[in-house]
């Protein structure tokens, strides 16, 4: 049976917490078959006694367990809750959830759902059919929530998902939390920590769902989030995104010399008297010898193939998935001059990689050859 542990920040909300812990284990935990619930508050010792409050509640459920440290901020309060998690209570997955009931508890289970189902990251998200945002915001703050949100998905190209700043989200422990180094997030003490967790666990999970989330307006206490959160959220995704680019601007690069390379010598070969098939074929070729090399020590540098054994399989490998490639030039070249004549030649090579080698290229790059372990 999988163990779920809900890891909870709390920050002065004494007068929330007994009243989400029962809710969660009177009500919601009994409606959820197949797992084993489990709720982690942390509490960075908060003047308002949040943690007794806790403690009072621990001789009735078994399984609720308190976090107590030094105050750090968010991000530093759900990476040791985390680490507790997995290390101490040996948790399958870890669910973050807001103690203010923002998230309300109702929501728990259709995440741990889809999470049965085989989901490796849950987003609960405000920005999908069935998801809101609460109707008492001013225009102005709904449109800063929607305009951030839209903002980080452009800088981060992840138009597939709608809301990447949501506190309420499921994570499976083996292949994608037990893949992060939690003690090197970015900007841990703020809230921004929660984009670089998301964009690394975006990355390694193998099945990202989104399950909408009816976000509600606090009735006690107020929001720790402030402008300077929201600044750093932002330049957390900006450089992340610049990251994320740096591989792509790389590969353009070497796909440009490689693009030299291909004409250079097309010309070269249909000078000296060769065949056209042969000439399209054995310039793609150089070409290819060319991008291997050059991504290998440059673009993929951080996943390098190393070792001559390895080197060759993989430049075979890469041969082959290039095969389509040079498939794709020789016979889109040789159809191309047969229709257009000779003299469209160098026309015709650009346009053809532009628009179906770099990104048949960047596919195989990506999913095949430097394929993350
Ligand atoms: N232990 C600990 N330490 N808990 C904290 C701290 C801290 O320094 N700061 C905040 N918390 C707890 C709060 O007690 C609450 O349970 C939860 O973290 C969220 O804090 P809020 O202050 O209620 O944040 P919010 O409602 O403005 O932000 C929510 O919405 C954002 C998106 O609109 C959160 O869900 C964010 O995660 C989310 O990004
Ligand atoms: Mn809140």
């Amino acid at each position: 049976m999988s163990k779920i542990v809900i890891v909870m920040p709390a920050y002065n909300e004494a007068e929330n917490i007994g009243k989400m812990i029962e809710a969660l284990f009177n009500e919601e935990f009994p409606k959820i078959k197949d797992t084993e619930m489990h709720l982690l508050v942390v509490d960075d010792y908060s003047p308002d006694k949040t943690g007794d409050v806790v403690k009072t509640y621990q001789q009735k459920y078994k399984n609720l367990h308190l976090l107590q440290k030094q105050k750090e901020g968010l991000g530093w309060a759900y990476i040791r809750g985390f680490q507790y998690a997995v290390n101490t209570l040996q948790a399958d997955a870890v669910m973050e959830m807001d103690a203010d009931f923002q998230h309300p508890p109702r929501f728990v289970k259709p995440m741990v759902e889809a999470y049965l189902l085989g989901a490796d990251y849950c987003i609960g998200s405000r920005y999908i059919k069935g998801g809101s945002v609460p109707k008492e915001w001013a225009f102005f703050r709904k449109a800063i929530s929607f305009l951030g949100n839209l903002f980080i998905r452009i800088v981060l190209t992840k138009f597939k998902i709608h809301d990447l700043t949501t506190g309420f989200r499921l994570t499976r422990e083996k292949g994608v939390l037990d893949q992060i180094d939690l003690d090197h997030l970015m900007e841990p003490t703020r809230f921004a920590y929660k984009v670089d967790l998301l964009y690394q666990s975006i990355k390694l999970s193998k099945k990202t769902v989104e399950v909408p989330l009816e976000f509600a307006s606090r009735t006690m206490e107020k929001s720790k989030f402030n402008p300077k959160e929201m600044v750093s959220t932002f330049k957390v995704a900006v450089i992340l995104g610049i990251k994320d680019k740096q591989k792509l601007i790389k590969f353009g690069t070497v796909g440009f010399v490689g693009y030299l390379i291909n004409a250079f010598f097309l010309n070269f070969f249909s000078k000296s008297g060769f065949p056209e098939w042969a000439s399209w074929g054995l310039s793609t070729e150089l070409a290819i010898i060319n991008n291997f090399t050059l991504n290998n020590l440059w673009t993929f540098k951080t996943d390098e193939i190393k070792g001559i054994g390895n080197i060759v399989k993989k430049f075979l490998q890469f041969n082959f998935t290039s095969l389509g490639a040079l498939l794709i030039q020789t016979v889109l070249g040789t159809i191309g001059v047969y229709f257009l004549g000779p003299d469209k030649r160098q026309l015709l090579l650009p346009f053809i990689i532009v628009f179906v080698v770099l990104p048949y290229n960047y596919l195989m790059y990506t999913k095949v050859i430097w394929k993350k372990k």
